[in-house]
């Protein structure tokens, strides 16, 4: 890696979501003081940053994605002091913290919007506040500013008696998006990221920012048949002042100087665009969190809700198409979990006993050895599975419920949309971390039940078995860290059409590492003819502890990592 390199380029990041992930207080939420306890679990798998869902003081709504003040810890979460502790405590292991930055939106409960909420008030610009559609009563069926449609649910405005006008939330209600036209909304999100950043912090993961630009005026979106309330997300999101707002961001901030890292999340963002916010010729984004490869098992223009079978090609060309789309001017982030998906080893992998350990593994070679920065999400390290959870009661997710409660009301059976909430529900990743046997993540009652699988997949027992899904991370974090290839490697997909085998190259100068794996969980033959030569190869990391000489054939979920030089 060159001095000018961007450091994050041979960094792996670790997602923890505060609530699930260890409790040392007894109140059954996870919290900081639980973290700091774990700093040295972390340093053991060996990534470099750690990515911190959001801690500030929230009504928890959206379980802290909805921030009534952002210069706070939510006392459920501990203190200011707690979090410079883990700053502190990260620092000196050797890795980085990044926080959560969400700015499309606060709480409704942020002092800036109860502000807001006198019409007469300096900050009423503050939100996007509309009275009623021409011609409609407020407050009456279809009199909504436009028929932008909420993500979770419902339409995107509420009606406010008090001032009788409507305001905007892309999301819940107790989420009103913030105006990025006023400046003085601009300049209050900056002197709060400085603050930050003099506080230790290493960078930000930008919740959805490619909203934080709308439309300007704000209009009706095209309405799918059927559906009374609807809206093309394409239309809401990057906005046409999204380039201008990203480049003041890390002027104001002084991203590029403080070497900061930045990840913004970003909703119906194509490859091309992808490429200008992550240009390495701009100060704009490090990376950014892109949807197409955690789409492919829902119906083409239907919901996350609408399941379909994965198509493995299908997967493997979204990805390599990526991966040359950003080519060596952007950046990729990888990822297949967080606190948004389902857990990928019952989503892309099998989680059955007897595959379990084999695929999550394969996955994580697969993802991992692709070019870009890999991110971990609690417990995706173990192999954990979804949570199993078989009634709507089981669920605390306001997305989750949200949809349960308008789908059956529209007359969906109970047992489909169970079905949908059991492959896609947020509350999938959210079971709480499985330190031991028994749990270990709490002293008191769990906020969300463990996983049933926790006996068996947990960290004490992943951490005594060499051949764990745990110790199979680690390896690849190592292998990240040591081979340049893997950092800058050339991205090439062999076998594109192959419904089974999952196969690519990296090359680096006379260096090449090529990754083969079977995609199944039954036996595949390898096409040998379109795969290099491996005889001056060496195999570096396998999913099967010992695997065949020959590679003419996978067994179920295998896969190899050869380095040819
Ligand atoms: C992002 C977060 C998600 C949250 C939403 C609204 O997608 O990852 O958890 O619900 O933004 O803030």
């Amino acid at each position: 890696m060159s001095e000018t390199d961007p450091w994050w380029k041979s960094a792996v990041v670790y997602q923890i979501y505060p609530r699930s992930f260890a409790d040392s207080d007894g109140d059954g939420v996870g919290d900081l003081r639980g973290a700091i306890g774990k700093l040295d679990y972390l340093k053991g798998l060996g990534v470099d940053v750690v990515w911190l869902s959001p801690v500030y003081r929230s009504p928890m709504d959206d379980n802290g994605y909805d921030i009534a003040d952002y210069r706070d810890v939510d006392p459920l979460f501990g203190t200011l002091d707690d979090l410079d502790e883990l700053i502190a405590g990260l620092h000196a292991r050797g890795m980085k913290l990044v926080m959560d930055l969400v700015v499309n939106h606060t709480s409704d409960e942020h002092a800036w919007f109860q502000e807001s909420r006198d019409p007469s008030s300096v900050k009423r610009d503050w939100y996007f506040w509309r009275p009623a559609r021409e011609g409609f009563e407020p407050g009456a069926q279809g009199a909504e500013p436009t028929n932008w449609a909420s993500f979770f649910g419902g339409p995107a405005w509420t009606y406010d008696e008090a001032s009788g006008e409507y305001f905007l939330h892309l999301f819940s209600p107790k989420q009103p998006d913030l105006n990025w036209e006023n400046p003085e909304v601009r300049a209050a999100v900056y002197d709060m990221m400085r603050w930050w950043v003099d506080r230790g912090v290493d960078g930000f993961r930008m919740d959805v920012i490619n909203l934080i630009s709308k439309p300007i005026p704000l209009t009706d979106g095209a309405v799918a048949p059927g559906q009374p309330l609807s809206y093309d997300v394409s239309q809401v999101a990057n906005g046409p002042r999204m380039i201008e707002f990203l480049e003041e961001m890390n002027r104001e901030v002084g991203i590029g100087e403080r070497r900061l890292f930045t990840v913004g999340e970003m909703i119906a963002v194509d490859v091309d665009r992808a490429r200008e916010y992550t240009s390495q010729h701009h100060d704009r984004l490090g990376m950014v969190f892109t949807f197409e490869h955690v789409t492919l098992d829902q119906e083409p223009g239907g919901m996350k809700w609408d399941l379909k079978p994965l198509s493995l090609p299908d997967l493997k060309r979204t990805m390599a198409r990526w991966q040359k789309g950003l080519g060596t001017e952007g950046w990729n982030s990888l990822y297949f979990e967080n606190h948004d998906q389902p857990r990928v080893v019952s989503r892309y992998g099998d989680d059955s006993p007897e595959h379990r350990v084999a695929s999550a593994k394969t996955l994580a070679t697969v993802l991992h050895l692709h070019r870009g920065t890999p991110y971990v999400y609690e417990g995706q390290e173990l192999g954990m599975i979804n949570a199993g959870f078989t009634t709507a009661g089981d669920y605390r997710d306001i997305e989750s419920r949200n949809f349960y409660t308008i789908a059956t009301g529209q007359g969906v059976p109970a047992e489909r949309a169970l079905a949908a909430l059991a492959a896609k529900s947020r509350d999938n990743a959210r079971t709480p971390m499985p330190w031991t046997p028994e749990g270990g993540f709490t002293t008191g009652t769990p906020w969300l039940p463990y996983n049933a699988a926790a006996p068996e997949i947990n960290v004490e027992a992943e951490l005594a078995d060499e051949d764990s899904v745990y110790h199979h991370y680690r390896r690849l974090i190592a292998l990240r860290h040591e081979l340049e290839v893997v950092r800058e490697g050339r991205f090439e997909l062999l076998l594109p059409d192959d419904e089974r085998i999952w196969a690519f190259t990296r090359t680096l100068r006379d260096e090449q590492l090529m990754v083969i794996a079977n995609m199944t969980s039954q036996v595949a033959g390898v096409p040998m003819g379109s795969i290099p030569s491996l005889e001056r190869a060496e195999l570096v990391l396998t999913s099967l502890p010992a695997a065949a000489d020959d590679v003419q054939t996978l067994e179920p979920w295998e896969s190899r990592v050869y380095r040819i030089r």
